[in-house]
């Protein structure tokens, strides 16, 4: 919209053609005794600063001169628009950062511009350089696959939630937080771990300011691509590989699925890992996370002898009831004890009572085991009771849910065993069923058995 110059307009244009103009381009060698520029305008309408390292690679720098220049003009287009500027005057500032990682050169483009209104409008642009491949990359680009970039969206959703000293919207979080490259514009590879900058109303208000965490190397090196891994010394040690059995023998086989919840227990679980050969049985154990290290060897014994152990949480409790926190707190306090006992985070979940919303799958993000044979086994703890329930229920691809605390559960079990081998069951793990059966688990379904497809 063009005006007409008021009496204070002419008198602005006026001066404008007196200006102050203090305009440079000063080099200065830093510490790094890399070359910075600095450019300084001062008019009567407004300042303007910016300060970025002379960059010797072509490919950044024009990137980098492109963002400088679009800046900009941006800005001065809106000084020219408004003739007449009210104090405070209009200011501009735009700082260039590079950092080296392993061979990626990361340049953070940050611009603060003042054009009135009630706050200063904010830019961040993060590039990405590879100078292996000489290519721009994204976050993506460092991970494995789809579904570990997944995994970081929400180990990243929950380090937001646990800052302290703020108090977040959960939801206004998972939207800044969700899987999507926008979201993830701008990351730093540290040595404490990975850096990750939300701009201000990514994913709190603008009051809160930019949010940032650093998500420890231990979280995510499984996540990442072998050579952007960081580990250190200790998580090296801990590798124990366990048995696997060559199940092309139970290919024609019905199978059927034991799983034991809420334990371990010392005696009653070693005396059913003393018992499984005899049946040729692999069982599955959903463990507490609050009981792994108080038995940590019956859980390395059940997972070297070729049985997977599984997350039941921390302290059964009902998720559904949850906030999001507290529900991924569960989570994930169990795979870190587990993953410090056989160094490898579960992937499996039986949630308590069986609940969870499909929310709360989507935050626990593991594979969700439910049951289909449940002998009430901790009711009525009766061992001839158990065994019949769970025969008389048998069938292809079940999955019987008895629990490893009472005696009775792992007796009962073991009959049913018995017998149903003589039916020409075969007893397997929950993956072992899956890779049997041709099932790619998924995170997002709940299995209660596993029938052929
Ligand atoms: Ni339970």
């Amino acid at each position: 919209m063009k005006r007409h110059l008021n009496r204070r307009g002419k008198i602005l244009v006026l001066s404008m053609s007196l200006i102050i103009l203090i305009s440079g381009i000063f080099v200065i060698k830093g510490l790094n005794q890399k070359e910075e520029l600095h450019i300084l305008e001062s008019t009567d309408n407004y300042d303007l600063k910016i300060d970025y390292p002379n960059i010797e690679n072509k490919k950044i720098k024009q990137k980098v001169d492109e963002y400088v220049k679009k800046q900009k003009d941006a800005f001065l287009n809106n000084v020219k628009e408004v003739e007449d500027i009210e104090q405070p005057k209009y200011d501009f500032n735009l700082s260039v950062n590079v950092n080296d990682y392993k061979d990626i050169t990361h340049v953070y483009m940050l611009t603060f511009a003042y054009t009135g209104g009630a706050h200063y409008t904010r830019d961040d642009t993060s590039l990405y350089y590879d100078s292996k491949t000489k290519e721009f990359v994204d976050l993506k680009y460092f991970f494995k696959d789809e579904e570990s970039f997944k995994k970081l969206s929400s180990i990243a959703y929950y380090y937001v939630l646990k800052l302290e000293d703020k108090k977040f919207d959960e939801l206004w979080v998972k939207k800044g937080t969700d899987p999507t490259i926008d979201n993830y514009r701008h990351f730093n590879f540290k040595d404490e771990g990975l850096e990750l900058l939300f701009p201000p109303y990514q994913v709190a208000s603008w009051a809160d300011g930019e949010i940032k965490i650093t998500i420890p190397y231990e979280e995510i090196n499984d996540l990442l691509k072998e050579e952007y891994r960081n580990k250190s010394k200790e998580e090296e040690v801990v590798s124990i590989i366990p048995e696997v059995r060559d199940l092309t023998k139970y290919q024609d086989k019905k199978l059927i699925a034991f799983t034991f919840d809420d334990g371990p227990s010392e005696t009653n679980t070693n005396y059913l890992l003393d018992n499984l050969d005899k049946y040729d049985a692999k069982v599955t154990f959903f463990v507490l996370g609050s009981r792994v290290n108080s038995n940590k060897e019956t859980i390395k014994r059940a997972y070297l002898e070729g049985n997977d152990i599984g997350s039941h949480t921390y302290n059964h409790r009902n998720l559904n009831l949850l906030s999001d926190v507290a529900l991924m707190d569960e989570v994930k306090k169990t795979n870190d004890a587990i993953k410090g006992v056989i160094g490898k985070s579960p992937t499996l979940l039986r949630p308590p009572y069986g609940n969870l919303t499909d929310h709360g799958k989507e935050l626990a993000n593991m594979n969700i085991v439910l049951w289909n044979i449940d002998p009430l086994d901790w009711k009525y703890k009766d061992k001839n009771r158990v065994a019949n329930e769970i025969i008389e229920h048998a069938h292809d691809g079940a999955i019987v849910l008895v629990h490893d605390i009472y005696k009775s559960s792992v007796e009962g079990a073991l009959l049913a065993m018995e017998e149903l081998q003589k039916q020409g069951y075969a007893f397997v793990t929950i993956n072992e069923m899956a890779q049997l059966r041709g099932i790619k688990l998924d995170t997002t379904t709940s299995y209660f058995s596993m029938k052929k497809q």
